[in-house]
């Protein structure tokens, strides 16, 4: 009889949420709940549970022998860590042995790319190319999920503002409206048509939040932040994440005025769910969950893991805090069975909008993960977004670029014939893939290069370490070259999580290299490989040209000989400003004016700055040069007094003044000039990107609307006020060409 009645309850499930029945209403809320009726409340507490695989760590691993075991008894909803066709398949099949075979997702750090690598998103960045960051990001998602992968951990869109923080590699820089639109191009990248296609992967906006003012830029670190400020720079990406359909959210590891990120409610719940209707759901970074004890917020795991689920942190990354006490907390009242429902009603609805309940091995196709990983479209694309997100810094007497007929090119340093250093930090480590897919600086200035060409190389010196050994080499080749090009910078595992430096000074003996590279008196052009922005004072002032190449991914090579020969014409600018020295950390451009502004370096009062240092940074927010000069022109406004509802429209002409074809990043800046509470000196409002051919003119055309000049009062509340704005169109936050005055009436 009890077997009979078993048999039924598994015909009713299957009915329930298979694909006959669901396949023709298709609704994932009810699916779902159909679902969850039918789980245990251990089953339930088991999909809030997300592990590490173990052929890669990217935290700190818990040893967990019998994780397999747990998988088959329905305990663990999520792997992160898992890649390959091979590997998923194998654990998704031990998953289909649960009792109620609900799917793992496989969750990976695809943060530049899969197999094709990109370059670092600082780098990419500078592009402020929406559409071809938005590509690239649809490249890694075919791939990654041609290999199994569902989700990714991805974008990090952290507002960055301390170059000291490793992790600012990672994001898009300082700015929140060029961030959230570099946040919103990324997630619908991944994300595709919708979720549900084989080639869509779930994006994961992270981390939340304001992990990017960790004090001091020291990783993990607290965060103390008033809440207009938090809205007004740091929460503004994630909320064009949600709006743009992000799947789902990670906590951040820093606390904000005390409170951890995975156990407060105030911006799980109250901001993400209740104010910006985020309907997806949220994992905790590694082991976030029970940090929470570290923190000092909770005496144990059993509160730490009370505090995140009352909080909305609906999946345990690592932690094993839900796994050990929730289903106690449940039974003993202190978090409600409705409350873990919720969060495996999130989970569910995700693994079925992927459509993994009608074939949990979709994404587990050998021939599609071959093709995808064996892709020319995907290489050129890596080269486009390479040489995008190349910034020329400086470009003395035209030496660039270069002609490929030259007779002797000496290239030196440690970056030439570097392979894995071009993936930078966060690269996944596919199996069976390796190294031989990235195109070094060197095979790429020789492929580029004319037959008669000589190139002589020498390392120099590492990108670390005290060894001068290589000098004489280098020295010697430079004597017989027509031009020396000098690669320096960080090595890849300099900048990345854990990766904070309290020196961001070239590292080693490179720069001492430089300087007797250019006592021979030979054109020398730097190449600079970091993750973050750098100083780089000696550099900066003596070398006659500068590109600062970030760390480029798969096709570094071929990029920087597009760029080096002109066959590309440089068009990134910089989107993190990049200071003098480490001392005038933190600085951004999108400052408070004080009430005594420092104008000029010489001023003894108005000085809101070091005695011992300029007031400026070394290279500005927006900064970025090319081969060409533009013009700008015919400055025009709509309306200079307008209403609240209107939209005022700014146009500008732009003209390729130069010799060569180009795209120049035209910024729109305004300043409100007086507000209830102090407003920044400049803050970006619309941006665009145009190509001109030599002599060509366009005008281009910008829109100022209600929502761009509203702030975030002292309650942090939106508010619009009326009164004058100076509206500043320019090449750079600090070369403003034309301005002019707004007025909002009353
Ligand atoms: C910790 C990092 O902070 C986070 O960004 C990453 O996604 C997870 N580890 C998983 O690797």
């Amino acid at each position: 009889m009890t077997r009979i009645v078993v048999t039924l309850s598994w015909v009713l499930v299957f009915t329930l949420f298979s694909t006959q029945i669901f396949g023709q209403t298709n609704n994932v809320y009810l699916r779902a709940d159909s679902l969850l009726k039918w789980m245990t409340l251990k089953e339930k507490v088991g999909q809030l549970n997300q592990y590490n695989d173990d052929w890669d760590a990217t935290g700190p691993v818990t040893v967990d022998p019998n994780k397999a075991e747990q998988v088959q008894n329905g305990e663990v909803g999520s792997l992160l860590n898992c890649v390959t066709v091979q590997r998923t398949r194998k654990w998704q099949s031990i998953a289909m042995q649960s009792r109620l075979k609900i799917p793992l997702l496989f969750g990976q750090d695809v943060i530049h790319g899969y197999k094709t690598t990109f370059p670092i998103p600082l780098g990419e960045s500078c592009s402020w190319d929406l559409d071809a960051i938005g590509r690239s990001e649809r490249v890694a998602a075919t791939e990654a999920s041609a290999a199994g992968v569902h989700w990714t951990f991805a974008p990090m869109v952290d507002i960055t503002r301390d170059p000291r923080w490793g992790r600012v590699m990672e994001g898009s820089g300082e700015d929140p409206y060029l961030g959230s639109l570099i946040a919103a191009a990324r997630v619908k990248g991944f994300q595709g048509e919708h979720l549900g296609e084989t080639n869509a992967l779930m994006a994961c906006a992270k981390h939340f939040a304001a992990y990017g003012a960790a004090v001091g830029g020291r990783d993990y670190n607290s965060v103390d932040m008033s809440g207009r400020l938090l809205r007004e720079v740091y929460l503004p990406p994630f909320k064009a994440a949600v709006d743009a359909g992000v799947a789902t959210l990670m906590t951040s590891f820093n606390d904000i005025n005390g409170v951890p990120s995975t156990g407060n409610k105030e911006l799980l719940t109250q901001i993400l769910r209740k104010e910006w209707g985020f309907t997806g759901f949220v994992v905790s970074d590694w082991g976030s969950v029970g940090e929470m004890v570290n923190h000092g917020n909770v005496a144990s795991d059993y509160e730490a893991a009370l505090s995140a689920i009352n909080a909305g942190c609906d999946m345990d990354m690592e932690s094993r805090c839900y796994r050990n006490h929730l289903e106690k907390l449940v039974m003993e009242g202190l978090v409600s069975s409705a409350a873990v429902d919720e969060a495996v009603r999130r989970i569910l609805v995700k693994k079925f909008e992927l459509g993994l309940f009608e074939d949990p091995y979709r994404f587990c196709n050998e021939e599609r993960e071959r093709k995808a990983l064996n892709n020319p479209e995907h290489t050129a694309m890596a080269r486009e977004m390479a040489r995008k997100s190349i910034v020329l810094l400086k470009n003395e007497n035209h030496l660039l670029p270069l002609s490929p007929t030259l007779k002797n090119i000496a290239v030196i340093g440690p970056m030439v014939m570097a392979v894995n250093q071009n993936k930078g930090f966060w690269d996944v480590n596919v199996p069976g893939v390796d190294s031989n897919l990235i195109v070094t600086w060197w095979e790429g200035i020789s492929a580029r290069v004319s037959r008669e060409t000589r190139l002589h190389y020498a390392l120099g010196c590492g990108f670390d370490g005290e060894s001068r050994k290589g000098f004489g080499e280098a020295l010697a080749i430079a004597q017989q070259a027509d031009v020396v090009l000098f690669t320096m910078g960080e090595r890849r595992d300099m900048s990345g999580e854990a990766r904070s430096r309290s020196n961001i000074g070239i590292p080693g003996v490179q720069e001492e290299l430089l300087e007797l590279l250019l006592k021979t008196g030979k054109p020398v052009v730097v190449l600079i490989s970091a993750g973050r922005p750098l100083v780089f004072n000696y550099t900066a002032d003596h070398a006659p040209a500068i590109l600062y190449t970030w760390w480029l991914g798969s096709e570094a090579g071929n990029a920087i000989a597009d760029v080096l020969f002109g066959d590309y014409n440089p068009s990134a600018k910089l989107t993190m400003t990049f200071p003098r020295s480490v001392g005038q950390i933190p600085i951004y451009y999108s400052h408070f004016n004080t009430g005594r502004p420092a104008q000029n370096d010489s001023d003894r009062f108005y000085r809101s700055a070091y005695t011992d240092l300029s007031i400026h940074p070394k290279y500005e927010f927006g900064y970025g040069l090319s081969y060409t000069t533009f013009r700008y022109g015919n400055l025009e406004i709509n309306r200079k007094q307008f209403q609240k509802g209107d939209v005022v429209v700014v146009k500008v002409t732009v003209s390729n003044t130069g010799s060569f074809d180009g795209e120049e990043i035209v910024q729109l800046y305004i300043r409100d000039l007086v507000g209830s509470i102090s407003r920044p000196v400049s803050e970006l409002k619309d941006f665009a990107k145009v190509s001109l051919k030599k002599g060509e003119s366009k005008t281009i055309t910008f829109n100022l609307d209600a929502a761009k000049l509203s702030f975030f009062d002292q309650n942090a509340k939106p508010v619009l006020e009326p009164g004058h704005f100076a509206v500043m169109v320019g090449a750079s936050s600090a070369d403003i060409r034309l301005q002019d005055r707004i007025e909002l009436m009353k």
